[in-house]
């Protein structure tokens, strides 16, 4: 999750731990420093906090002027010290820190154990160091160069061998890296933060290129090897901003990693072909999973709200039925759980309490239990008979926004592979819904780029004390996250409802200027969510639409405000509405000066019943 470079003329392990003590606030789960000494290269790495890292690093420093150094958010394999980074090869003297996934590290591992090679982590980045170690010939740019060549993913890479102790390599395809410019030392980082103490001057790197850094100069090419020049970037952010990669708050910068985050979350799970679904992770078989004739999706909060989505995915895609119920509920009602029932839980810290109680429950009931979390290691992902993890990153603001929309992409994909397995929808209809689901980051961008069009509107509505949001089908469940959102962050009090149920009751609230949120996205219920549309209006509510693309014109002549979401599948849409609601909340929330990130009296996991 964070790594650290230096080379230069000072103490290095004093600089990597600081620099890695900066990038704590992005949570991790373990860390260690790779350093040469006199002894040759020497790893120091523990799971756990910082605190124990340095614990053992004053008991037994490493001195030397070159290091690396990381701190580890689980993806391949639980947190331990093994699987902590850096890595090494066999003979010791190649070490290596990675951010991000390879994805096809299992084919590469296996050649390389048919080489005779031993691994003694569970980790992709074990094997990084190994394919370095095999490709060098005396040149460990070549051999990086080559290394990388092997591997698909996303990566970002420091790799150092004792060889060439007075170079230090760095290479970024699709995980942030940037080198670090000092007067006779350079450095290399995952994000600012790490170095800003030392120098504000600094190359950012793109996908493709690496940086060949000595104590006087940086050598900058493209994995290919050709040289490119390269502007220095000069950071006159403070560390505060910097933390927030500029960003005013970590709820707007998690809502912009989002096109990253389902990226992150398809990857890999997506056959080359783009055809099937390809989940390696499940322990359940095809056998079993035909097998279940019911589901109950159980989670708290945010992750509930995907389960609500993750209902009809799974409803459409499977034709299984699915209830979906809050964890403090589930538990205590006495649910009818028989072995062909699949218990889902989601949880994006996989620690929440209630959650992990429903889980048991359902153990204990004879359930077979999937989790699907955030982070690797954690309770949940521990205890649950099947894990599918969200690739989120760590989310740090309290309002849950990239978790939830991961989890939506983890819902259509394990939808699919059951789809899939049961022939529930042919080869043809998969690779469709795969197809549009590789266009949501992209549209997300799209999305993104008018959020100032949110912004207007968000100011409007922070004027009031009550508002509604309303939509059928997949729109009310968006509609739900939506409020939730709202309340939680600018304690605006709102409420969601299914758009046909409002004459049942919450229309005798429609007064003068309320504002109404109405989501009609779902294009076969569109003409009844107009008319409920009308309803309201003519009770003097003033709307906001959330719209496909194409409708605008129509759209104007009933509602106040309009905002438009790119044209996906049905199924896919809360992928892409719930963004700009995401955004309402935020803007609300910012127009009234609310602390955004910690809301009152709101905790960001919640470990106590
Ligand atoms: C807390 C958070 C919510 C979150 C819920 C479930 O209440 O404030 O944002 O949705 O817990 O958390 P989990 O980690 O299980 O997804």
């Amino acid at each position: 999750c964070g790594i650290v470079g230096y080379i230069g003329n000072r103490e290095s392990q004093p600089i990597l731990l600081e620099g890695l003590k900066k990038l704590e606030y992005r949570g991790y789960d373990s860390a260690g420093i790779a350093v040469f000494t006199e002894q040759g290269l020497e790893i120091t790495k523990t799971v756990g906090r910082l605190a124990n890292l340095e614990g053992r690093l004053s008991d037994e420093p490493l001195r030397g002027t070159v290091g690396i150094g990381h701190t580890r958010w689980a993806t391949h394999g639980k947190p331990s010290d093994a699987n902590s980074h850096p890595h090494a090869d066999e003979s010791h003297k190649f070490s290596v820190v990675h951010n991000g996934i390879i994805e096809n590290y299992l084919e590469l591992k296996e050649e390389l154990l048919q080489q005779g090679h031993r691994f003694v982590s569970e980790t992709d980045t074990e094997v990084i160091s190994h394919l370095v170690a095999v490709e060098y010939d005396g040149d460990i740019v070549k051999a990086v160069q080559r290394a990388v060549g092997k591997m698909r993913g996303a990566f970002a890479l420091a790799v150092l061998t004792e060889y060439e102790p007075e170079r230090l390599v760095a290479v970024r395809y699709a995980s942030p890296l940037i080198i670090g410019i000092g007067d006779g030392e350079k450095f290399i980082a995952s994000d600012i933060p790490a170095i800003l103490e030392h120098t504000r001057d600094i190359y950012i790197l793109n996908d493709g290129e690496m940086a060949v850094l000595t104590r006087d100069a940086v050598e900058l090419m493209t994995i290919e090897g050709n040289f490119i020049a390269k502007d220095v970037f000069h950071v006159d952010w403070d560390l505060i901003t910097a933390e927030k990669a500029g960003f005013d708050h970590f709820m707007l910068k998690e809502i912009y990693e989002q096109p990253k985050a389902y990226r992150d979350t398809m990857r890999g799970r997506i056959s080359e072909d783009g055809r099937s679904v390809v989940l390696p992770e499940l322990n359940m078989t095809p056998e079993i999973l035909r097998g279940i004739n019911r589901v109950h999706i159980v989670a708290c909060g945010t992750a509930m709200h995907a389960g609500l989505v993750g209902k009809t995915i799974i409803e459409q895609l499977a034709r299984i039925p699915v209830e979906t119920d809050v964890a403090s509920e589930y538990r205590y009602r006495s649910p009818i759980i028989t072995p062909d029932t699949l218990v889902i839980v989601v949880s994006q810290s996989g620690e929440t309490a209630d959650t992990l109680a429903a889980l048991r429950e359902a153990q204990r009931c004879g359930a077979r239990v999937l989790a699907i979390t955030n982070v690797v290691g954690s309770s949940v992902a521990r205890e649950a008979d099947d894990v599918i993890i969200t690739l989120a990153g760590p989310e740090i603001a309290v309002a849950s926004t990239k978790a939830y929309t991961s989890q939506l992409i983890a819902f259509y994909l394990f939808g699919l592979y059951w789809a899939q397995t049961l022939g529930t929808k042919t080869a043809d209809e998969v690779a469709h819904i795969l197809a549009a689901m590789q266009s949501l980051p992209e549209q997300v961008e799209k999305i993104l780029a008018q959020a100032e069009t949110v912004k207007a509107v968000a100011e409007e509505i922070s004027k009031h004390s009550n508002l509604f949001f309303i939509g059928r089908g997949l729109d009310y469940a968006v509609a739900l996250e939506g409020s939730l959102k709202l309340k939680e962050i600018s304690y605006i009090h709102s409420e969601a409802y299914a758009a046909g149920e409002l004459k049942h009751g919450t229309l005798a609230l429609i007064e003068d200027g309320i504002p109404v949120i109405a989501l009609m996205t779902q294009e076969e219920l569109y003409e009844k969510t107009l008319s409920n549309i009308k309803e309201v209006k003519a009770r003097g509510a003033h709307v906001l639409g959330i719209i496909n693309e194409g409708h605008e014109a129509e759209a104007a002549k009933s509602v106040d405000h309009q905002f438009a979401i790119p044209r996906t599948l049905t199924l896919l849409t809360p992928a892409l509405s719930v963004v700009p609601l995401q955004l309402l909340s935020y803007y609300a929330s910012l127009a009234l000066g609310h602390d955004v990130d910690k809301p009152r009296n709101l905790a960001k996991s919640v470990t106590v019943e």
